[in-house]
């Protein structure tokens, strides 16, 4: 289950049993550990570099040695990274124990504690251990936000955002509708959009699990974004933001979407400050979408728009996509 609106503090009455390990990172700890509830406490270095299975083999042997046994629970108290750490070590230890979350960054309250994925990088390559399980609960309270950093912040808008365009033009409506309350993060809209992105995420996770057609949707403006994220180190959200109108401009080029749509989706991104400059070159670009996971063989299964709130997924050649892109990005 995923309860949005509920205050973190009601954690206690969703832990199934005693035997539980609260697993964090010391950012976390800092602000809220003096109110996390009585179980022993493991901290993580906050950050990406923690994804690693050097980490995973530390904090297993620590649960060694808190007696954590195969009836034992974790519960992770962070963002992405610790959601991830804290479920892919859930996964495996012991063979599997039951685990949930409290989601304290928005990128990981609307996207990284939905769908069950979890797991760690291998070196720069992202997420290659890994698998899905579903964690018991996840709790997403929109007060934890007023302790982010501005730029994780906005970056975890991109996804919000994303989450509207693809699926649901409501959404998308409701956040051109509301930018300063956003901007200042005000916890009731806050709760409505986060409920509406996770309602959209775990529907297309229902339907498709294992990512086999329909989730390949949650991947639009990551192709571009990911190549943009790898290149020039751009926070997630920025590059995803900067991915999405790369995706739009293309869709508008390729006829699929009106111009006057492509503009609204640039200008909301705008308004929140999302697209950055950055510099990569077209070869760099060919590496980066060459060896994305998501390709098979020599096609790239790319998501395009054809409205707000309605994404298509287009076999495209690395060739013709990057033809694309200098036709969209020639001044
Ligand atoms: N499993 C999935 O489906 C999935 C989906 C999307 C992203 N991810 C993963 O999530 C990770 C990124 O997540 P992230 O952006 O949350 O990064 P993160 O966990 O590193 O958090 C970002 C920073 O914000 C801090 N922070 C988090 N919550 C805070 C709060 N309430 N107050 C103050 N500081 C806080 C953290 O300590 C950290 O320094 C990536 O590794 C990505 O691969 C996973």
């Amino acid at each position: 289950v995923i309860l949005v609106g509920t205050e973190w503090e009601n954690l206690p009455g969703y832990v199934p049993i005693e035997n539980a390990v609260i697993i964090t990172d010391r950012n976390l700890l800092r602000l809220y550990g003096s109110r996390f509830p009585n179980y022993p406490v493991i901290s993580i270095i906050p950050g990406e570099n923690s994804k690693n299975i050097g980490v995973i083999n530390d904090l297993a042997s620590q649960l060694l040695d808190l007696g954590l046994d195969r009836k034992g629970f974790i519960i992770g108290i962070g963002g992405g990274v610790v959601c991830d750490i804290a479920g892919f070590l859930a996964s495996i230890y012991m063979r599997g124990i039951g685990f949930g979350f409290v989601s304290t960054s928005l990128l990981s309250q609307v996207d990284a504690s939905v769908g069950g994925k979890n797991g760690v990088n291998v070196g720069h390559v992202k997420n290659i251990l890994g698998n899905f399980t579903q964690p018991e609960f996840v709790i997403c309270d929109p007060r934890m936000l007023t302790t982010l950093p501005e730029d994780e912040y906005l970056s975890g808008l991109a996804e919000l955002i994303k989450a509207g365009v693809i699926l649901d033009p409501e959404l998308l409506q409701t956040i051109e509708q509301n930018i300063i309350s956003i901007l200042s993060r005000d916890t009731l809209i806050l709760t409505e959009l986060i409920t509406r992105a996770v309602n959209i995420k775990a529907e297309v996770v229902r339907q498709d699990e294992k990512e086999k057609g329909l989730r390949m949707i949650l991947n639009f403006g990551h192709t571009f974004g990911h190549a943009i994220e790898g290149q020039t180190g751009l926070k997630h959200g920025f590059a995803v933001a900067s991915g999405m109108k790369i995706a739009a401009d293309i869709s508008a080029s390729l006829g699929l979407l009106d111009n006057v749509e492509k503009e609204r989706l640039t200008n909301i991104l705008r308004e929140f400050e999302l697209l950055k400059d950055y510099s990569i070159s077209n070869e760099q670009l060919k590496n980066y979408i060459s060896k994305d996971k998501k390709k098979s063989g020599d096609i790239v299964n790319f998501v395009l728009l054809e409205n707000m709130g309605k994404a298509v997924v287009r076999n495209m050649t690395v060739t013709d996509l990057l033809d694309q892109y200098m036709k969209v990005t020639i001044k």
